[in-house]
This record gives C-alpha cells, sequence and structure tokens, in this order.
C-alpha cells in the first residue's frame, strides 16, 4: 500500500537518517509497519506490506503486524497473551486513537470485551537512529486479567532471500562471542530465564537478508535486567519478524482491575553499512543516555587478580603505591575487604570493613591511598548473602526460597528478594552509607549468581499468597537503587558486573556508567570478547584490564604493549600484580597510561570503525574524533608470532572509513592521502616482538 491509502492513519517517526513508519488498516484491528529504513523509504509501495491471495490464512497471518494478540493472529505468535478470569485469551481490540509528533507516537486500542486497553508507544530520541517501543496495559474492567505473554514489541523486517541474524552467545569467561545463522524459514530464539540478562545470550540481535551482506542492517536490544526472550521466525513470503520482550518465569502477571502495567523497552536500530554501521547505531544511543556523564572514565587499578581475598591494608598500599607511579588515577579494592571474607564462602551481607586487614581503620587506609593522589574505589555484592552471615542468621527469609525445599547455593552464596521493600531498603542503605560513610567515587556493583528458587520466604511485608512476579519486583528496585545512588552520589563512578558480562542491556547502560564484560582477560580471547561487546555497546562502557602473562584463561603469548592496547579499546584499568612487574614493565605502562589520557576523549566520543576480526589476519578498530581532524588506530596481530617480520612479506594494511580522501593525515613520520587510507589502508609491520599498534593520524 502507498502511504496516502491510509486515510490518514499512518504516521512516520524520523530519526537523524532513519524513518519509520506505522499505520492502521481500515479494520482497525492492529498496527502494521509500512517502513523501517533510511529517509524517504515510506515513499513508495511498503517493502513489507503483503496484499496477495492468503489462501489458508487470516491476513494477520501474512500482514507486518507490530504488536498483536493472538486474535490478530501475527504469523511468528501474539507479542501479547492475556487471559481473562474466565480463560478467555482470544484478547480483540479496536483502535481508538493517536497522539505524537514527528519523534513520538502514541497509539491506543481497547476490547470491550476484556476491558483491557492498550497503547503502543514508539519515540525516535533526535539526533539518533534508534526507535524505542514499549507498551502499557491497564485494565478499566471489573475482573482481574493475567499477562500470560508479556512481549515489548514485535519488529518486520524484509528479508526477501533468507535472513541472516547475528547474536552473541558465551558463557562466563567466554561472554560476547559473535556469531551468525542463516535463517530460511522457521524460528530462532535467545533468552534468559535466571533473572538477570545472563552469560549465555545478549539480549541483541541483528538481522539483514542473506544477499546483502555489507548493506541495510536492522538491530533489535531490550532494556530489561531480568528475564527475557528475543525470537526471529522468517515466512515463507520472506517477512522476518522479530518478537522481544520479558520471558516470565514466575508466570503469568496478575493485572487488577483498575491496573496499568507498563512493559520494558525494546529498541530497534537501522543502519544502511552493516554490522559495522549498527554498532555505531547502537553507540550514538548509549552515548545519548550516558548524557552528561559521558567523558573519559578515570584509569584504573584494581586488586582483585593480584590479591583476591587476600586483602589487607599492607599489600593494597603496595600496590596503590606503585599504580599511582604509573600514572592511575582511581584505585579499586575488589572483593575480600570485609568482614567474615577469607575466601567465598562467608561475609556476603556483613558490609563492615574487617578491622583485622585494616588496623589502623578503613577511613585511614583509604586516606594513605587518595594521600597518593589516587580515588577510591570499593567492590561490593548486596544483592547477595553468604549463609555464614550475621545478615544470614538475622533474616533467613530475605532469601529467594521455597519452603520446605533446600536453597541451591551457587559460589556459595544465596540471593536476596531485592523484590520485597525490606530488603530493598537495606541494600539501598548499605550501599549508599559506605559512600555517605567513607571516602569513595568508584563503585564496582557485582552479582555472582543467578536466580534459582522461584520462591518468596515467609513473613514479607509483600503477601506470599498469589502469584509474585519475583523477576520484575526485582529488576524494578535494582534500577530504582541504581537511579537513586547515582542522584545522591553524582560524583561516584558505578561499574556494573556480574560475574563478568552477565548483566549488560540498555536499562543498565542507561544507570550505570561501565561495565566489566568477562573475567577473562587472556590477550586474544579477550580480543574476541571485545569485538562482540563493541558491536553492541559503545566505548564508554567497556572496562578493561592489563592483567599478567601468561593469562589466566588464554595463555597464548602477547606482548605487554598488546594488553595495553587492548584494554586502551575501551576504559583502561590494569588488574595485574605490579608488585612484580620489572622496572622496564612499569616504565612501559606508564608511557602507555600516559598516551591513553591523550586519546581517551577521542575514544569516548569517537566514530568507531571495526576493521577485520579476532579471526582475521587484520584487526582494528578505528576511532575518529567529532570533529574528524584526529583518527586513532588501535591494531593487534593476532595470528602466530613465529617468523613475523622476518618471512618476506607485505605489511598488513588496515582500511579507514570515514576519512576525508583529498585531505592529507599525518602519522608519525609517514603521510597518506585520505584516498590512500581508504582504497589502500594504513600500513602495519608486525614483528614478532611487535604486535600491537597505536597509530594517530592528524589531518594537516
Ligand atoms: C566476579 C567479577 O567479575 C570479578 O572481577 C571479581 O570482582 C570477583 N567477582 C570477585 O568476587
Amino acid at each position: 500500500m502507498n502511504r496516502n491509502e491510509w486515510a490518514g492513519r499512518s504516521w512516520t517517526l524520523r530519526g537523524a537518517r532513519t524513518e519509520y513508519t506505522v499505520a492502521v488498516p481500515a479494520h482497525g484491528r492492529w498496527l502494521e509497519l509500512v517502513a523501517w529504513g533510511p529517509h524517504g523509504v515510506s515513499d513508495g509501495p511498503s517493502p513489507v506490506s503483503y496484499d496477495g491471495p492468503t489462501p489458508f490464512l487470516t491476513s494477520g497471518d501474512s500482514a507486518p503486524v507490530e504488536y498483536g494478540t493472538d486474535a490478530a493472529r501475527p504469523f511468528a505468535g501474539p507479542d501479547l497473551v492475556v487471559e481473562t478470569a474466565t480463560g478467555d485469551r482470544r484478547v480483540s481490540w479496536d483502535y481508538q486513537e493517536a497522539t505524537g509528533d514527528e519523534h513520538r507516537l502514541a497509539v491506543t486500542f481497547a476490547d470491550p470485551v476484556s476491558g483491557l486497553r492498550t497503547v503502543v508507544h514508539y519515540e525516535i530520541p533526535a539526533g539518533t537512529d534508534v526507535v524505542r517501543r514499549w507498551v502499557e496495559l491497564t485494565n478499566t474492567g471489573d475482573a482481574v486479567l493475567r499477562v500470560v505473554r508479556a512481549g515489548s514489541a514485535g519488529f518486520c523486517v524484509p528479508t526477501p532471500h533468507g535472513a541472516r541474524l547475528s547474536y552473541q552467545w558465551g558463557q562466563w569467561a567466554q561472554e560476547f562471542q559473535l556469531d551468525h545463522v542463516d535463517l530460511g524459514h522457521g524460528n530462532f530464539t535467545v533468552g534468559s530465564s535466571q533473572g538477570v540478562p545472563g552469560h549465555l545470550y545478549v539480549p541483541w540481535l541483528a538481522i539483514r537478508d542473506q544477499a546483502e551482506p555489507v548493506g541495510a542492517t536492522w538491530g533489535v536490544a531490550l532494556a530489561w535486567t531480568g528475564s527475557w526472550e528475543i525470537t526471529a521466525e522468517r515466512d515463507t513470503g520472506g517477512l522476518t519478524r522479530v518478537r522481544v520482550g520479558r520471558h516470565l518465569p514466575d508466570g503469568p502477571l496478575d493485572l487488577p482491575a483498575g491496573a496499568s502495567l507498563s512493559l520494558p523497552v525494546a529498541v530497534g536500530a537501522y543502519s544502511p553499512d552493516g554490522l559495522d554501521g549498527l554498532a555505531r547505531v547502537w553507540h550514538q544511543y548509549q552515548r545519548q543516555l550516558a548524557g552528561e556523564r559521558l567523558n573519559p572514565r578515570p584509569v584504573l587499578y584494581n586488586s582483585w587478580e593480584a590479591t583476591y581475598f587476600s586483602v589487607d591494608a599492607e599489600n593494597q598500599l603496595a600496590l596503590a603505591r606503585i599504580a599511582a607511579e604509573l600514572g592511575v588515577e582511581t584505585f579499586v579494592v575488589d572483593d575480600g575487604w570485609f568482614v567474615g571474607r577469607p575466601d567465598d564462602h562467608g561475609g556476603l551481607g556483613d558490609w563492615t570493613p574487617d578491622p583485622a586487614k585494616f588496623p589502623a581503620g578503613f577511613d585511614a587506609f583509604i586516606a594513605e591511598v587518595r594521600a597518593l593522589g589516587l580515588n577510591f574505589g570499593l567492590w561490593v555484592e548486596p544483592e547477595c548473602v553468604s549463609p555464614r552471615s550475621t545478615l544470614y542468621a538475622e533474616h533467613p527469609d530475605w532469601v529467594y526460597a521455597i519452603e520446605g525445599r533446600p536453597i541451591t547455593p551457587i559460589r556459595n552464596q544465596y540471593l536476596l528478594d531485592l523484590g520485597r521493600p525490606e530488603v530493598a531498603e537495606f541494600v539501598h542503605s548499605t550501599v549508599d552509607g559506605l559512600l555517605r560513610q567513607h571516602d569513595i567515587s568508584y563503585l564496582k556493583w557485582d552479582f555472582n549468581r543467578p536466580r534459582t528458587e522461584p520462591g518468596r520466604g515467609t513473613g514479607s511485608q509483600v503477601p506470599v499468597a498469589g502469584r509474585v512476579d519475583l523477576d520484575g519486583a526485582h529488576v524494578a528496585n535494582l534500577h530504582r537503587i541504581y537511579e537513586n545512588l547515582r542522584r545522591d552520589h553524582p560524583h561516584v563512578v558505578i561499574e556494573a558486573c556480574a560475574g563478568g558480562g552477565a548483566r549488560t542491556d540498555l536499562a543498565m547502560a542507561a544507570r550505570s556508567d561501565v561495565f566489566w564484560p568477562s573475567d577473562n582477560t587472556g590477550p586474544l580471547d579477550r580480543l574476541a570478547i571485545q569485538y562482540g561487546f563493541l558491536h553492541a555497546n559503545a566505548p564508554h562502557l567497556l572496562s578493561s584490564w592489563v592483567t599478567d602473562a601468561p593469562g589466566l584463561f588464554d595463555p597464548r603469548p602477547r606482548s605487554l604493549a598488546f594488553r595495553f592496547v587492548l584494554a586502551m579499546a575501551g576504559v583502561l584499568g590494569i588488574g595485574a600484580d605490579i608488585r612484580h612487574w620489572s622496572p622496564q614493565d612499569r616504565a612501559e605502562a606508564a608511557t602507555w597510561i600516559a598516551r591513553y589520557k591523550e586519546i581517551r576523549e577521542i575514544i569516548v566520543h569517537g566514530t568507531v570503525h571495526l576493521i577485520g576480526g579476532p579471526d582475521q589476519s587484520r584487526c582494528a578498530v578505528q576511532y575518529t574524533a567529532p570533529d574528524a581532524a584526529s583518527v586513532v588506530v588501535l591494531a593487534w596481530h593476532t595470528g602466530r608470532l613465529d617468523g613475523a617480520g622476518l618471512l618476506p612479506s607485505r605489511p598488513v594494511r588496515l582500511p579507514l572509513h570515514g576519512l576525508d580522501p583529498v585531505a592529507t593525515y599525518r602519522g608519525g613520520e609517514h603521510r597518506y592521502s585520505g584516498s590512500h587510507l581508504q582504497a589502500v589502508g594504513l600500513p602495519v609491520h608486525w614483528t614478532a616482538t611487535h604486535d600491537a599498534e597505536l597509530i594517530v593520524l592528524h589531518r594537516i
């Protein structure tokens, strides 16, 4: 259908380079996509509509339905399933009204039988190429409704030659593995039922037509820090529909008479420039989410790998003194600083500094760190509790549990039921208290176990009878606590961590300053992790440490330079036991840190191009400064090192992007035209000892 055939019931939202047009057909039973792509894409026949014969099908089976119940029957299944008190699930609604402007749209549907009123919201934040979508449900009837499936959105993507899906899988210490699957027909699902986004998959998916490997690419991600699901299904006519939303491990959500419920924001992204271009769209959006907090994070030292749980004032100060000499700005004491924590069997919940470890007092210790010119940071894991702790002895009912059954320990710890107001109050006041009592300017908030027990302990202020949306309540309070901490302690940088990267979603990107993506800092493993991470996340969110070689997980040898250049791809930190570094290593480290400080504004604000990949002979990241006058290139030698530089060979060429072809760029002694750098590439010469490069080019 052409746009003018919608009888005034079509709306176009516009972003920086993208537009998104939806319409309500004459029957008024759903909202459908008209076009999603570059400006002007809606002016012509819709690339996703189907108006041919539909033998054996309903029109809903073939329509690009935006948000449907099972009465509409979108081919990939309904986004929303609501059950009435009589068990009727065929909620069917009619269009009521729409309000909005070029950046916002709210379309209302109502079902007179069940009393369900649904507002489908859209927003393209000015200057971005993402469309935010969420749904508000209101029960205007007089009986409770049960939300059985709570999808946030359906996104329709034209894939006439087959869909190529890109997704990220992982496990602990191997997160963000970028992979691809070709979907001819049928569906593909990723998700989590762990009450946390999880290590296994990232709530992120990219979709493109198989015949367009580097062209138009669409992305979908979810701003939800609990259980989730993304399903892509391709129909026989070449349309891929992606459903995205919460997964409900606690069963249906009750929507009592008169109540409203907002479902999480799902975000769609479009780029004409493949996966790499799509990464830039996500980066730009996350930079907007960071707002005024988008500035270089401090260069930090974290003591975890150097001392593990054997923290004490003496060893921390020994590390801090060296860190200060190297140019580090913030010293973070990781796990092990509080009472009852000689190892991972106790202590969680009792957030008091251990006087045996800090005999002169914790504040005196912090003052000594501060006197070295360093800011001070602290690790916490406030949602967890050790069975061997005072907190658990006093409040055994605060943890997720099923009465009469044993609780599943993971890493020797239980999980607090943060959805309970008294628990949320404890967690907030504990962290808030630490920030008020001590001179802390960096907080690492960890979460080392998913939820297992789908039950609430007795004695809660919130009724146990009936179903409780444990997942939703936990996430809502987690978000609220983060928001309150940021409001009350605006100078504190918050790092979100969950045993590595199990809690990285768009909702956390809006509430924390940086993510810890993985416990694996082994050079080549880390390169693959960061490569996947940067496809979905901006560099200011990428916390990365230089650790000792050989690494804990990946012993493949790489130079100190390689490890520094790798950690400079985001927020540079050091996690090595620098007490054992030689004077040469320390001098080299100081040089790298100084160089990082010179380029970090460009890392944070620059336009990113991902060049090659960790499995290819060339792998680099290009950051182009907003004024396009400077370009930073970080490059790594990913192949075998033996023979490099000795065998006859030509330099590796890194094709750069987005330069002025007629301008000249200077890099060290060399001069190149923009055209040469783009068409031929920046040369890098690898040798057995020279396996990474930081090159800064200036336009002259
Ligand atoms: C898991 C984190 O990912 C690590 O960096 C470290 O903080 C440990 N937890 C501490 O227990």
